[in-house]
């Protein structure tokens, strides 16, 4: 026995999985693009179909600089960004011990799991599509590892359709979700949803790209009236939280806001 303690937070001393928001998947298509347009314009030089290969290896080469950065700042060892921006959507929520929470759209547990080590029961629900790296055991497994799976549960449901009662909770969280939920008319209609099922007077905190008119035209702050909920604090991301190079991209986290409010009694 090495006598060593398991780091403060872990069951068993394995470290929790929490996979970035992008898809390694993409990643791997777009380094291979490259690495085949530049194998063919070294095999070309010289001859006139070189520039049909050096013109798709900047595009490609750019979205491939572009993504590896993001992960980079996105990971641990890169400014760990994707935590601290649930610690912010924690921190914003600020909930009292034994609060009712959910997280709409919770991938790998990260934020759910962090209100529940604040103290807040949590539920996290998902499509947990094939798109994506996460999954129900991957919340399940990472809850055990942080010593909070008897204050959580995680469940495969669409946040456009929750299968819970209309003011089920005292707290209603999501990060950058709502715009990746497809079977909605509007982006609107998920955030209307989780807001139906915020009690009166309890909390959200909600992080997506709000300030993207491809899937907000009409913004979201009309919609969370409509909800029936009052828009406490509304802001770009950024202004909340440094955001280093590349993440102001617009096609990263230059559009997200955090919005965060009450739901009217
Ligand atoms: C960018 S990830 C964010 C994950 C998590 N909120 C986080 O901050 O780590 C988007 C998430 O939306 C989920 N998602 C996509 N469509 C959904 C739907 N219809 N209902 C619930 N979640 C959905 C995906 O499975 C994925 O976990």
């Amino acid at each position: 026995m090495s006598g060593e303690l398991p780091p403060a937070g872990t069951a068993t001393g394995r470290k929790p999985r929490y996979r970035t928001w992008i898809r390694r998947s993409r990643l791997v298509v777009f380094a291979g693009l490259s690495v085949v347009c530049l194998v063919g314009a070294v095999l070309a030089f010289l001859s006139p179909w070189f520039l049909l290969f050096l013109l798709p290896l900047g595009l490609f080469g750019y979205i491939t600089t572009i993504l590896a950065l993001t992960v980079y700042r996105f990971a641990p060892w890169g400014g760990d960004l994707q935590r601290r921006v649930h610690e912010l959507i924690v921190a914003k929520a600020a909930l009292p011990p034994g609060s009712k929470a959910l997280d709409v759209g919770c991938g790998s547990g990260s934020l759910a799991i962090k209100l529940a080590k604040a103290g807040s029961v949590v539920t996290g629900v998902d499509s947990w599509g094939q798109d994506w790296e996460y999954s129900k055991d991957l919340c399940e497994d990472n809850a055990r590892i942080e010593q909070v799976a008897d204050r959580t549960a995680f469940d495969n449901q669409s946040g456009a359709a929750l299968r819970f009662d209309d003011g089920s909770f005292d707290a209603v969280v999501s990060c950058l979700t709502f715009h990746e939920i497809a079977d909605v008319e509007r982006k609107t209609d998920g955030v209307a949803e989780a807001l139906r099922v915020l009690r009166p007077g309890g909390r959200f905190v909600f992080v997506d790209l709000f300030g993207d008119p491809a899937f907000y035209p009409d913004g979201v702050l009309a919609a969370i009236d409509r909800a029936g909920a009052s828009v406490v604090e509304s802001g770009s991301l950024a202004e909340s939280l440094p955001l280093p190079f590349p993440l102001r991209h617009p096609k990263v986290l230059g559009h997200a806001m955090l919005v965060a409010g009450t739901k009217d009694s």
